[in-house]
This record gives C-alpha cells, sequence and structure tokens, in this order.
C-alpha cells in the first residue's frame, strides 16, 4: 500500500533559491510598488540615506495597510492563490513577490503596517534567523519593539500605510567587488529613479495620478511613447475580449 510521506523542502536551502530568482534592484523594487499600487497608496516613498553604518532601503506608502493577522498570513510564500479571482486593479497574482523581491536583494525583510481600526503591526523574516533555525520562523514584534525601531517611517498617528525595509543589503555583500557603500548605494539610486519613472510613467499623471518620492525628491514621468512631443500621432486602436474584462 502506497503512502505520503512529507518531503516539504528544507528551509535552509528552499530560502537559497528564493534569493536567487532573477531580480535587479530596481525590478525587485517595483514588485513593491505594485502592492503600493493596489493597495491604493498616493504617494509612494523609497528612502536610502548615505552614510550609514548599517545601510537600508524604506519604501513607505499611504495604502490601505494590513491587519495584523493579515500581515502574518501576508508574510508566507504563496499566501495568495494564483488561480483565484482578484479585485480589478490588483497588480499582483502568486502571492509571493514581496518576498521574493525582497530576499533578492536583502537578507532581512522588516514589514510594517497600519490598517485603518486596527493597531500598527511589524513582522521580520531574517534569512540569518531561518538558516540558523532551519525553519521558518517568522518574527512578530510587539508594540513597543515597533515603536522604538529605529528604522520605523510610518507616524504613529498614520491612519493607514505599508513599510518595507531591507537590511543587510546583498548588493553591500562585504565579499563583493564593491567600491565604498556610499557610491554603490548613489548609483543603485540613480538607475532606480530612471526606471521607476519609465515604468510607473502612467501613474505618475492623469486622474489617478500618485507621488513617487526617492530621498524626499519628487519622480517625473518617461513617457516612452513621446505623446506629448510634436508630431507624435495616435494610432488605430483595437479592442481586446479576454476573461472578466481585464
Ligand atoms: N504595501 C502594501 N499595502 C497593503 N497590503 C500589502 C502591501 N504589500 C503587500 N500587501 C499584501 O500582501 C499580499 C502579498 O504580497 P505579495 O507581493 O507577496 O504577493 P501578491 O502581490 O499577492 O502577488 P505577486 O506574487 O504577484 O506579487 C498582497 O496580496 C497584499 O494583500
Ligand atoms: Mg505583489
Amino acid at each position: 500500500m502506497s503512502y505520503f510521506a512529507d518531503a516539504s523542502p528544507d528551509p535552509r536551502s528552499h530560502i537559497k533559491t528564493l534569493m536567487r530568482i532573477g531580480y535587479t534592484m530596481p525590478s525587485a523594487i517595483s514588485d513593491i510598488i505594485d502592492n503600493s499600487l493596489t493597495a491604493n497608496a498616493s504617494n509612494i516613498s523609497i528612502y536610502s540615506l548615505p552614510s550609514l553604518a548599517e545601510p537600508n532601503i524604506s519604501i513607505l506608502d499611504d495604502g490601505v495597510g494590513m491587519s495584523p493577522q493579515e500581515l502574518i498570513h501576508n508574510m508566507k510564500i504563496g499566501c495568495k492563490d494564483p488561480s483565484d479571482e482578484r479585485l480589478r486593479g490588483d497588480l499582483g497574482r502568486f502571492g509571493s513577490g514581496m518576498k521574493t523581491a525582497s530576499f533578492s536583494q536583502a537578507r532581512r525583510l522588516t514589514v510594517f503596517s497600519k490598517r485603518q481600526g486596527y493597531p500598527m503591526c511589524a513582522a521580520v523574516w531574517d534569512i540569518d534567523q531561518i538558516e540558523k533555525e532551519n525553519t521558518w520562523c517568522l518574527e512578530i514584534l510587539d508594540e513597543n519593539e515597533i515603536l522604538q525601531h529605529p528604522l520605523l517611517l510610518l507616524n504613529k498617528e498614520m491612519i493607514q500605510g505599508t513599510q518595507i525595509v531591507w537590511e543587510k543589503l546583498a548588493c553591500l555583500n562585504k565579499t563583493s567587488h564593491s567600491l565604498d557603500t556610499d557610491t554603490v548605494l548613489a548609483a543603485a539610486l540613480s538607475e532606480l529613479d530612471s526606471y521607476i519613472s519609465l515604468h510607473f510613467h502612467k501613474f505618475m499623471e492623469g486622474k489617478e495620478k500618485r507621488n513617487f518620492f526617492i530621498n524626499n525628491k519628487g519622480l517625473h514621468p518617461i513617457d516612452p511613447f513621446m505623446t506629448k512631443s510634436p508630431g507624435y500621432q495616435e494610432g488605430r486602436s483595437e479592442k481586446l475580449r479576454c476573461k472578466g474584462g481585464l
């Protein structure tokens, strides 16, 4: 008689596979921004300040946020079924982007979130801890730990919002052939500026305009279709039908 053995992946090696999904730094941040847009954020701010002993990157939004229960669920890899129907405007699909994008860039991911009517909450994936324990040990911070966290930017007075924090950054790995930390980060942020301005240009203007910032500097759209350039001609439009009308 056959039987089923538990062959779930070993967390210590599985995490190494997840860290190697082919993201660049701008494409990883774009996955985080997709979530902010889906959460209806009006303001999306990226911070990475120079000259820190322990450099980090934060992506802060003022979208709907998550309740403590939702956050714990959403920290799981594959927290949503790709075959489930999604709401119109939901840019997600696999229930993994926030985690896999983060693991490709940083060994420590902290998510702070606040949903209207719920207390602020925070959860941490630390790859060093996962490797040490060889379990998917998600750390949940208590109220004091959240409020005293040195990297917290979400304001206690904010009704809603989410902050993603990346620490122990892969691009600054001491064994990499990098220049000094500030030079590497400055180059990465400059590339990020043009990448976001191009990829999210349609969210930077029009009726549903959102504001994007990197270290408090506002970003401006780069329209690859040059619709505002003299001589631009609108081509013929074609209607395509697909499931759900999306
Ligand atoms: N900034 C945010 N604000 C509110 N909720 C968020 C935010 N980021 C993530 N979430 C919640 O966490 C869930 C998991 O996010 P994740 O990016 O891992 O997967 P996804 O967006 O559902 O799918 P995909 O893998 O295609 O990105 C989201 O579906 C959303 O409910
Ligand atoms: Mg996503």
